[in-house]
C-alpha cells in the first residue's frame, strides 16, 4: 500500500515544512526529515506529544466501523458527497477522516480527485488507508499546523471533528469548498436513557458560524434528521464510538440493554467558502 502522487505532493515535511518525496517506505524532505510510511499504509507525520484521551482509540474505531457498516449514516454519506459532485478534480482532505467513510464516499463521486485523511488516531487510519484506492493518510493532530501545502485541497470535509478555521483557510484554494458535517441538539438524545451521554450543545451551529464567520461565508445548510431503531448491540456501539467512551463512569447501563431503541440522528450539514479577504 502506498500514497497516491498528488497527496505526496500535497504534503509539507512536518518538522522543516519543505515539500517532500516518497522514498521507497519513507517520505523524506530535501534536510532528511523522515517519516515512516507504515504497512497498513498510513504516514505518521507526528513529532509532539499528543494528549492523552485525544485520539480514538482501538475499542471506539472498532464500534465506529461496525455502526458504519449497518448503514445508519449512509444516507448522510450520500449527502455530504452530494454536496461536492460538482468539485470536479484535486485534492479532498478530509480532517478527523476516522475510518475514511465519508471520504470514500466522495471520492466514489468524483473520479478524478484524490483523497487525504487527517486524524490524530493511527487504529482509524489504518482503516482509512484501505478505504478507497485514491486516499492517503496521514497522522496528524489538527490542532497543530498542518503538514500540507496552502492552497493545495479542492475541497474540504471535517464531519464530528475539530475545526482549526486558519487552517482550513490557508489549505483551502479560494475556490474551494468546505464542508462541515455536526450533530444537532437532539443527535441521540434517546440514548440518555441507558447512558450518561456527553450532551450536544444546541448552540454549536450558531458557534461554527461565529468562529468560521471571518474567514469563511456560508453557501448553504441542510439539516438531515431521521429516526432509526438499534438493536442493543448497536445501542452499544453508538456510545462507544463516541466521546462518552473515553468516560467508562457513564457506561455502567450499557450492559443491560437488552430491546431496540428508537433513536433520532439529526445533523447538520454546513457548506462554506473561502471569503476574499481585503488587500
Ligand atoms: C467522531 S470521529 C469522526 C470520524 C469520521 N469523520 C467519521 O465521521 O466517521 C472524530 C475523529 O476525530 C479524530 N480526532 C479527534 N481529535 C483530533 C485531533 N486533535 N487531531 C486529529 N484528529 C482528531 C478522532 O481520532 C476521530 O477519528
Ligand atoms: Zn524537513
Amino acid at each position: 500500500m502506498t500514497l497516491p502522487a498528488a497527496v505526496t505532493q500535497a504534503l509539507r515535511c512536518s518538522v522543516c515544512g519543505e515539500p517532500v518525496e516518497l522514498a521507497g517506505r519513507a517520505v523524506r524532505c530535501a534536510r532528511r526529515h523522515s517519516f515512516d510510511l507504515a504497512k497498513q499504509g498510513y504516514v505518521n507525520m507526528l513529532h509532539a506529544r499528543v494528549p492523552a484521551g485525544t485520539a480514538d482509540t482501538t475499542e471506539m474505531v472498532a464500534a465506529r466501523v461496525e455502526f458504519l457498516a449497518a448503514g445508519y449514516y449512509s444516507e448522510l454519506a450520500d449527502l455530504v458527497a452530494g454536496q461536492v459532485a460538482t468539485a470536479g478534480t484535486g485534492l479532498v482532505v478530509d480532517a478527523g477522516a476516522g475510518t475514511g467513510y465519508h471520504l470514500a464516499r466522495v471520492l466514489d463521486r468524483l473520479p478524478t480527485a484524490t483523497g487525504l485523511a487527517l486524524d490524530v488516531s493511527a487504529v482509524a487510519l489504518r482503516r482509512a488507508a484501505k478505504a478507497h484506492e485514491r486516499l492517503g493518510a496521514v497522522t496528524w493532530n489538527l490542532w497543530e499546523p498542518w503538514p500540507v501545502a496552502s492552497g493545495s485541497a479542492s475541497v474540504l470535509l471535517n464531519v464530528f471533528a475539530p475545526r482549526n478555521g486558519p487552517e482550513f483557510r490557508r489549505v483551502l484554494r479560494p475556490d474551494g469548498l468546505l464542508v462541515v458535517v455536526s450533530p444537532l441538539a437532539g443527535h441521540l438524545r434517546e440514548l440518555a436513557s441507558v447512558v450518561d451521554l456527553l450532551g450536544v450543545d444546541g448552540r454549536k451551529d450558531e458557534r461554527l458560524d461565529d468562529r468560521l464567520g471571518g474567514q469563511f461565508e456560508p453557501l448553504g445548510r441542510q439539516e438531515a434528521v431521521r429516526r432509526v431503531t438499534l438493536p442493543p448491540d448497536d445501542v452499544r456501539r453508538a456510545v462507544l464510538m463516541g466521546p462518552s467512551a473515553h468516560h467508562p463512569r457513564r457506561l455502567r447501563r450499557l450492559d443491560q440493554v437488552a430491546e431496540a431503541i428508537e433513536v433520532t440522528t439529526a445533523f447538520l450539514i454546513s457548506v462554506y467558502r473561502p471569503r476574499r479577504l481585503a488587500k
